[in-house]
């Protein structure tokens, strides 16, 4: 285990199980469908990645990096976007795909975005959910884990942009945020 973490919340065989579910839930949802996954740069990438390979659907991805403003630890709804799409979304089934949502206030704004653009849908596909925080209105149509208010690293989501690479989403110990 990396000497930065207190506790693993969700192992990698955990992780593999409920991707290959919710690949499979979608592949049920979408066939026949114009399918567009957008990943959501850059703490959705490892998720996404591995969630298309359990859709078992033609599909095609896209890629979008957004910021919030405000400062690291609430995000206030205001939202800049840093990398748009390359493709059009009109008329296509777009699934936007997320590593963790927690007020909720980025993603919403991303989805009155993208509505504006006349795709024939948009669903969220989250692989974490820290539901209590949650201030936005978001109906949310897969969720992969809901996880307790603390700060969670791996698997894609990152502190201070290290540990993406973990293969599981663990909890930091305190002595790292402090320095
Ligand atoms: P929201 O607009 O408050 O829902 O912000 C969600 C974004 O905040 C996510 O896409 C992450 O980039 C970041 N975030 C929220 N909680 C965590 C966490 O526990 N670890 C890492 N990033 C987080
Ligand atoms: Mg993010």
């Amino acid at each position: 285990m990396n000497k930065d973490i207190k506790k693993i919340l969700i192992g990698e065989e955990e992780l593999k199980a409920k991707v290959a579910e919710l690949g499979a839930k979608i592949t049920e949802d979408y066939k026949g469908k114009d399918l567009l996954i957008v990943c959501v740069l850059k703490g959705a990438v490892i998720f996404a990645s591995d969630l298309i390979r359990e859709i078992n659907l033609p599909l095609d991805i896209d890629f979008m990096a957004i910021s919030s403003y405000g400062n690291n630890t609430k995000s206030s709804g205001v939202v800049r976007i840093l990398k748009d799409l390359n493709m059009g979304i009109e008329d296509k089934h777009v699934l936007i795909v997320e590593d963790i949502i927690d007020s909720g206030l980025t993603l919403a704004y991303l989805v009155e975005n993208l509505r504006t653009r006349r795709p024939a849908s948009v669903e969220i596909c989250t692989i974490l959910d820290k539901k209590e925080r949650r201030t936005a209105k978001l109906d949310i149509k897969y969720t992969g884990f809901v996880v307790p208010d603390e700060f969670v690293v791996g698997y894609g989501l990152d502190y201070a942009e290290k540990y993406r690479n973990l293969p599981y989403i663990a909890v930091l110990k305190e002595e790292v945020y402090k320095g």
